[in-house]
């Protein structure tokens, strides 16, 4: 694959799935794989894409690239559906037998979260009023910069306004990413700060909620 070969933005299907969640996992972590903090590729594709793929699929697109799945967004037109606690169960319950709930490696993040939690770093406001939609983007390594990301968006953004949504918001720890969004039109409607990355990156991440308006 070379960055000169076309790439195809359309609908998400579903024998996108594998493709989608395995570009999830290589670039969960601020565009890098999650192995670099977590023991379990498919939970982690579980927390992070299962309810838009399995419940929302008609709000799902991806780049495609000689046949492969190279970037996604995955969006929800109502972003307090996401959190259900079906999904949380059936993630919790693979944990436990897999045994990646007690690998060294996840409980050492699973620690560093809950501190995290404990400090209050988890209370921001609620944007899903007055931006109800959200959404995940990700590009895979080699192929960002090429404006795949922004014709993403376009199209997602495009889907959301045909069905009367009023806006919609989502949540970075990537700076890059934040740059991304501020030139994509969005605007930067919360900042606040996460620590539990700390024992790998030795500094805090930013937390940013973005938002646009689609509609009055
Ligand atoms: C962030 C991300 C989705 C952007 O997609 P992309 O395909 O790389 O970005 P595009 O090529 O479509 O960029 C579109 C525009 O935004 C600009 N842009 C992209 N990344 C930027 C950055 N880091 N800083 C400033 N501008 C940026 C581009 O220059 C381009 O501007 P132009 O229209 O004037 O040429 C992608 O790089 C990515 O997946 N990164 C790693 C994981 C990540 O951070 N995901 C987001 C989690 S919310």
């Amino acid at each position: 694959m070379t960055e000169n070969s076309p790439v195809v933005i359309r609908k998400f299907q579903k024998n996108d799935r594998e493709g989608l969640r395995r570009v999830c996992y290589s670039t969960g972590f601020l565009g890098n794989p999650v192995s670099t903090f977590l023991s379990g590729d498919e939970i982690f594709a579980d927390a992070i894409t299962l309810y838009f793929t399995d419940y929302e699929p008609g709000s799902c697109w991806v780049a495609e690239c000689r046949g492969e799945v190279v970037g996604y967004l995955i969006g929800a037109k109502d972003a307090r559906r996401v959190c259900r606690p079906g999904i949380l169960f059936r993630i919790f319950m693979k944990s436990v037998l897999s045994a990646a709930l007690f690998k060294p490696k996840n409980l050492l993040f699973i620690g560093n979260f809950l501190i995290s939690l404990l400090k209050g770093e988890f209370s921001e406001p609620d944007f899903s009023r007055e931006y109800p939609a959200t959404l995940h983007i990700n590009i895979q390594d080699g192929l960002r910069g090429a404006n795949i990301g922004a014709r993403l968006v376009d199209a997602y953004l495009g889907y959301l306004k045909e069905e009367g949504v009023r806006g919609v918001h989502f949540a970075t720890m990537s700076e890059r990413a934040s740059n991304f969004f501020s030139k994509q039109g969005f605007k930067l409607l919360y900042k606040g700060k996460r620590s539990y990355f700390n024992y790998i990156l030795h500094k805090e991440l930013p937390l940013y909620i973005y938002g646009k308006r689609l509609a009055e």
